[in-house]
């Protein structure tokens, strides 16, 4: 999923340098993502660690990373289901078709009509499945992660969610085509949560801490608000040219409450090893940073330069460089 501040092509990166401290075995680590999005960085420790906590406050992040992280056996019958899920009659009034195509009169254009009544069957009969306990919740989750990843590929907007284009974009003409969320096995226990992160931190403990909260004013439930209503598919009423749901607002979009809500995760802690990684043109600057984290113990910071984002070049936005640098401050805490 192309995803605002997406660690995809850092996440070896990340590895690498979170083996420079920790050292090359991680095999008896509990390794936590604890803004995981996407779920790419857990995934890439998955294989590495003893455990990966993962967690994210936003619905559809659940989703994913409760498919890739917590399912770790395989899933028999996966491909028949999503051929089946594939070949379906589409139902005609679905809530995805009546309130985000054109075709049924909403006025919004975030899918054709084909692939908004395709999205429509396709999360109903998950559902189905699931109240006549005819797939189990490990099924349940992949099929819904598979969902969101393709619904996700044929969205008629630039990047984000919060405008749609006007006209059906070509990727967006295609019709959805239903494809496997694949997932690593692995034969450890992993685990996924949906909690604000300062709230969970005080109720886990592990070894390495990977924070990677938003940077900016931007926040993940206004600019993702498609993905959580295909997630949850309730009855509300979307207002408006967008269609946008009630969404979570964080405490790192918010340049006043930033430093304090940083401080107060870091201090509660419980892990030895943390990295956070942070864009150079953040909310928070270098320096309040690494202030906070030089006072819970070892502090350095680590530097590479970094392809920005593709969203930001659409927005007529006056950015000064092409590239920007991504920071991974690391901290290896004091006492526990
Ligand atoms: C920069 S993105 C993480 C990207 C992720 N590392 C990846 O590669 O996909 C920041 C994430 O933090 C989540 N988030 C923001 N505020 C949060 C909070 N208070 N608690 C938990 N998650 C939060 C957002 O939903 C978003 O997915």
């Amino acid at each position: 999923m192309n995803y605002i501040g997406s660690k995809l092509k850092l996440s070896s990166w990340i590895e690498e340098e979170v083996k420079n401290v920790v050292g090359d075995d991680l095999s008896q680590k509990v390794f936590c993502d604890l803004f995981a999005g996407t779920g790419i960085v857990g995934r890439t420790f998955k294989n590495d660690v003893k455990q990966v906590i993962s967690n994210d406050i936003e619905d559809y992040s659940y989703i994913l990373n409760r498919n890739y992280i917590q399912n770790s056996s395989t899933l028999e019958q996966a491909e028949e289901y999503i051929i089946q899920l594939n070949n379906l009659p589409l139902i005609e009034d679905g809530f995805i078709y009546n309130n985000y195509c054109m075709g049924s009169g909403s006025e919004r254009q975030y899918f054709s009509d084909y692939n908004g009544k395709k999205i429509d069957t396709i999360r109903l009969q998950i559902e189905k499945w699931k109240t006549d306990k005819k797939i189990n919740e490990n099924m349940y989750y992949f099929l819904l992660a598979s969902l969101l990843e393709s619904a996700d590929k044929v969205a008629n907007t630039a990047s984000v969610y919060g405008a749609f284009l006007k006209k059906l974009k070509k990727s967006a003409l295609k019709e959805l085509a239903l494809e496997s969320a694949n997932f690593d096995l692995s034969s450890n226990k992993h685990v996924v949560h949906k909690e604000d992160s300062n709230t969970l931190i005080q109720k886990i403990s592990g070894d390495i801490l990977y924070l990677d909260p938003p940077y900016n004013q931007r926040q993940y439930g206004a600019n993702y608000h498609l993905l959580n209503t295909i997630t949850k598919y309730d009855n509300f009423t979307p207002k408006g040219k967008t269609g946008m749901r009630e969404y979570f607002r964080s405490q790192y979009c918010s340049k006043k409450d930033v430093a304090e809500s940083f401080n107060e995760l870091i201090k509660n802690a419980n892990f030895k090893y943390i990295f956070l990684s942070y864009n150079n043109e953040g909310l928070m600057s270098e320096d309040t940073t690494r202030e906070i984290m030089e006072n819970y113990g070892e502090y350095k910071l680590i530097k590479k330069e970094y392809q920005r984002f593709k969203a930001d070049k659409t927005e007529n936005r006056n950015h000064k460089a092409n590239s920007t640098f991504e920071y991974l401050h690391v901290l290896i805490k004091k006492e526990l």
